[in-house]
């Protein structure tokens, strides 16, 4: 029999994983034929809640799922993971600045760093959803130095996937036409979704939509603000559509990327495209199907692209800077 996959999960009793555990124990992440055991993990005050997602997980009877186990202490919810998905955190709060989110975040992933590197598998791969995430991604692989650094990303897949749909209903076409979508940057409002490579059928995005004042305006914004946006409609920030693409960029992560296309990680900077060297930054992405991946080089990007791509550069560095003392 394959021997399970462990997946660790945290902020596992929040809204994005209500939607994400079921679909990852459905076999939605890893695949049909890859059994695996949950191991999720809370802190203290909310374990009570985590129980109740737990007997909804045996309440589905998944056959694929071997085993749930839970816990506050991350040393023991690590313990010989294969792929660690980070999703808890310190939600927003009222006046709260995103240097304050930073700051209040920053220990949990210090923590959550170490117990990576003590205890978990040695093939490990982890993805950072709590925001800031390309941040906490950076404070977590600095603590975990006997961790190659690039199992450390950060999501960017729900932008990628925010700009195919609105590339596709603009240009008529289906999801599955939009291909090359690149995100840049860090994942907040100065995210930069390069149109200038997409392509839409096989052409080159500009010129399937010609109209470069919509590209540039409302596309942009849209992809850019589009969080803020779900949570003036729904009353609650984005969970589901999260939760999905998670479940995207580790199921992407884990097989080859068809030829000619790309996927957007955050991953961290070698130096391409003169992006600082070591800043968990957005590129383009392609797997091998054994867990590596490369950053797409070679990419010609026009000087409106260089300054959208510096600019959001520009912010990494300001939030690494507010954690200076956490990094090693
Ligand atoms: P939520 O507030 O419903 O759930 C967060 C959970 O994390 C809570 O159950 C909380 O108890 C838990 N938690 C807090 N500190 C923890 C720790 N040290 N260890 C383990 N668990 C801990 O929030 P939701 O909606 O599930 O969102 C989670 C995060 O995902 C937020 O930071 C949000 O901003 C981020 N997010 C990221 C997106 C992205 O595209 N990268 C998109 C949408 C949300």
């Amino acid at each position: 029999m394959t021997t399970p996959v462990r997946v660790a999960v945290t902020g596992a009793a929040g809204a994005i994983c209500y939607s994400m555990l079921f679909r990852i124990a459905a076999g939605e992440m890893l695949g049909k034929d890859t059994p695996i055991i949950l191991q999720l993990i809370e802190i203290p005050q909310a374990m009570q809640a985590l129980s109740g997602v737990v007997m909804e997980l045996d309440d589905c009877a998944f056959p694929l799922l071997h085993g749930v186990e839970i816990t506050d202490d991350a040393n023991k919810g690590f313990k010989d993971a294969n792929v660690a998905i980070l999703v808890g955190g310190r939600p927003r709060g009222p006046g709260m600045l995103r240097s304050d989110l930073i700051q209040a975040n920053g220990p949990i992933f210090t923590t959550q760093g170490k117990a990576i590197n003590d205890n978990a598998a040695d093939d490990i791969r982890v993805v950072v959803v709590g925001n800031p995430c390309n941040t906490n991604a950076l404070i977590a692989m600095h603590n975990a130095p006997d961790v190659p650094r690039e199992r450390f990303t950060a999501m960017t897949r729900l932008d990628e996937n925010r700009a195919k749909t609105q590339l596709a209903r603009k240009a008529g076409v289906l999801v599955s036409e939009v291909t090359n979508v690149g995100i840049w940057g860090n994942h907040s409002n100065t995210m930069f979704p390069s149109f200038e490579q997409i392509k839409i059928g096989g052409k080159a995005a500009t010129d399937v939509i010609t109209d470069r004042e919509w590209l540039e305006g409302e596309f942009m914004k849209t992809v850019q603000l589009r969080g803020k946006a779900i949570i003036d409609a729904r009353g609650a920030s984005s969970a589901a559509s999260a939760g999905n693409a998670a479940i995207d960029h580790i199921r992407d992560w884990s097989r080859p990327t068809p030829a000619g296309d790309w996927i957007s990680m955050a991953v961290p900077s070698q130096g391409q495209y003169g992006i600082e060297e070591g800043l968990m930054y957005s590129f383009p992405v392609r797997c091998d199907g054994k867990g590596g991946y490369e950053i797409v080089e070679g990419l010609d990007l026009s000087d409106y692209a260089m300054e959208k791509i510096r600019a959001t550069e520009t912010e990494l560095k300001e939030e690494r800077d507010v954690v200076k003392d956490l990094l090693k």
